[in-house]
This record gives C-alpha cells, structure tokens and sequence, in this order.
C-alpha cells in the first residue's frame, strides 16, 4: 500500500511547490545559549524594531484586560474613530490588519487574478514579492537606479493591459530611501491602482496619505510595529478610496484585529508624545550611528530616512560578517543577492546598541577578521 502522505503534492498548488518562502528575522528565544554575547544579552537589530519597546500604558492595560473571552468588534469602529483622529483621514476610508503584512495580502486577494502583472521596484520589501507570488501573480521587477531611487519613466514603460497593482514603499525597506512626491503623483496619474506602503512614516514624516480620496487609485499602509513598539501584537491599517475600502472590508477575516492590539491601539494614542520622543531618539541615533559607520571605511552606509542603515560591505562578505556578529549576539540582516550584493541592514537601536556593536565590528575588521 503506497505511504499515507504519496501524492499530496500533487494535490497542492502547482504554482506553489516550489514557493521559496521567506526568510524572517531569529527570535532571540531561537538563540539562547548558542552564542555567547559579551554584553550579557541579545542586541537585535535585525527586524527594525522599536528598542524603547512599547508605552507603559499598552502593558498596564492589557494586564488588566477583562474581555479576552470576547470576540473582536469585526467592524472595528473605535479602531477607525481613533486612527482617524490620528491621520487625518476619514474613518469610511480606513481598513485595519493583523500587521500591514495583511493588508498586502488583502489587496493583492482584491485585485490580482492568476497570470496578472504586479510591478515591483526592487530591491524592496521582500513580501510585496512573496504576496503576489502566494497570490499567483505575475512579479514584474523594475529595478531602482544606482541611488535606490525608482525609476518612474522604467515603471510607466513597465505598464500593459495585465498590470492590476503597483507596488512602492516610502522610505523603502532595505534602503531607506524616500519617494519624491512629484514621482508618486506621476505614478498615480497612470491610473493603476498603485500602493505606496508607509510603515516608516513616522521616522521620516513625508506621506500622501491627504491625497487619499483624492485619487481613486492610491492606497497608502502604515503600521504600528515599527513608531510605537507593537510589532508583537500585529496590527497595520490601510488609507483607501471608499470604495476599495468597502471590497477590502467585505473580503477580510473578520476579527483579523484581535483584541490586545485594539487596546494597544488606544493606549498608544493617548501617548504619542512619550512615543514620538522615543522615535525622536531613534532618528539622532541614527545619525550617530552613520557617522561611526562612516569611519568604519570598510563599510558604506547608505543615508536612510527610516529607522535602519543600509550599508555595502566594502571589504568582506556581509554574509560572514552577519554570522561572526550573530555568535557575539548581535543580530543584523544581510543580503548578496543580484541587486544587493554584499550588503547588510542594520536596525537603529539605543545609543547603548549602537556602542556595543561599533566596538565589535572593529574588533572583527574588514575582510571579516
Ligand atoms: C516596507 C514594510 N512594509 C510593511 C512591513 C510589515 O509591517 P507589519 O509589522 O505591520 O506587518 C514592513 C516590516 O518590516 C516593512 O518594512
């Protein structure tokens, strides 16, 4: 008799067999006891997440919480009430997530059909490649210039009668680049519906968020991983034309917003300028750390406007060099792939971080040691 399991791959996905998946960031747990770290604990500059961590109120309330027993509100009004009073942007034109990653995922589900083309502006955010893949639509890649910058006259020449999506995020992930306006607007006057993902916008406080509603083809997604320290508990939001919004709506989970996000929610806005100090911090430390960097001279950082430091390794591999950080404990992220080679990302941390990993990376040298 053949084994219970021969033949379930032919049952899967075709277009999915051999879907690469992505690469996520270690979770600290993952690493206990397999590196030694001299500073006594794990620096994780890996995922460009908040070092100050959340506010002391999202810990206080959730402690506290009665109704974990109780489903969320699907409609997520207060969630809606709230962001809007803290984008500006009318509550009809707002959809929430379990992180923006699901909104990605949403409007892909909305819009591509198999064999539709989906433009990506490498090298970028790596799940806008692998949600139109899971999504069984066609990666078109128009890569950026030599300075990170998208080519807008490439992306408009890119454009056929299959192009359903496209895709830019501002500041972009990994390169910390910023999307002049005037090139957005002349992305948009294409018509297509183009998504400009904003997970970083507080850090560089440029954002077409007002044009929403404006233009019937532009979303733009925030998130509160990164500004206000909650990536653990998963929520981003989109900013659509109403009727996206409506579509997008009526094809979610749900309850996709649980209900210690939506408390976080609340506790973060009644906090923002304890939260918006820390981000202050982030951005001066940021530009601290370019300058130790700088001087490093086997590295190259990159001038970012979010809260982490592209940098090409000048001298060694970044991959050699991510491990022999990695068993000091500090995580980074690296790349050596066509259009990153030999780069790695680091995420901005304390000033604390910053010291701790400068000394280590003198220590290991150029040309990895
Ligand atoms: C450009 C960009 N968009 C979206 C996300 C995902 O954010 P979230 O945690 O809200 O899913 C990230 C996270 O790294 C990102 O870099």
């Amino acid at each position: 008799m053949a084994s219970a399991d021969s033949g379930i791959e032919g049952l899967i996905r075709s277009d999915l067999i051999n879907f690469g998946g992505y690469a996520a960031s270690k979770s600290p747990e993952a690493l206990a006891g397999k590196v030694e770290a001299p500073s006594g604990r794990i620096i994780k500059l890996d995922a460009n997440e908040n070092p100050y961590g959340c506010s002391p109120r999202v810990n206080q309330a959730l402690a506290g919480y009665p109704d974990i027993n109780i489903y969320p509100d699907a409609s997520q009004a207060e969630l809606k009430r709230l962001l809007q009073q803290y984008t500006g942007v009318a509550a009809k034109h707002i959809v929430a997530g379990a992180g923006s990653d699901q909104l990605i995922d949403l409007i892909l589900r909305l819009f591509v059909e198999a064999g539709d083309e989906v433009i990506n502006c490498p090298p970028t955010f790596a799940m806008f490649r692998f949600f139109t893949g899971l999504n069984g639509g066609t990666p078109v890649e128009v890569p950026r210039d030599e300075n990170f910058a998208v080519k807008v006259g490439a992306v408009r020449a890119a454009i056929t009668d299959r192009t359903k999506l496209i895709l830019l995020a501002t500041p972009n992930n990994p390169t910390g680049t910023v999307m002049p306006r005037k090139d957005i607007l002349e992305i948009l006057d294409t018509g297509r519906p183009v998504l400009v993902d904003e997970a970083y916008y507080e850090f560089s406080r440029q954002t077409v968020a007002p044009l929403v509603g404006r233009y019937p083809n532009l979303m733009v997604l925030r998130t509160f991983s990164k500004w206000a320290g909650l990536a653990g508990l998963r929520i981003g939001y989109g900013l659509f034309p109403v009727k996206i919004a409506r579509y997008l709506t009526s094809i979610k989970e749900p309850y996709c917003v649980n209900v210690a996000a939506m408390v976080a929610v609340r506790e973060t806005l009644k906090d923002i300028d304890y939260l918006m100090a820390n981000v202050r911090a982030v951005i001066a430390e940021r530009q601290r750390l370019f300058g130790q960097l700088q001087r490093l001279k086997w590295l190259k950082p990159h001038r970012s406007q979010a809260n982490f430091i592209l940098c090409s390794v000048l001298n060694g591999r970044a991959r050699e060099l991510k491990q022999k950080l990695e068993s000091r404990g500090i995580l980074v992220r690296y790349f050596d792939q066509p259009l990153l080679r030999n780069f790695i990302r680091i995420s901005v941390g304390k000033a604390e971080d910053t010291d701790i990993l400068i000394k280590t990376l003198k220590e290991i040298g150029g040309g990895n040691g």
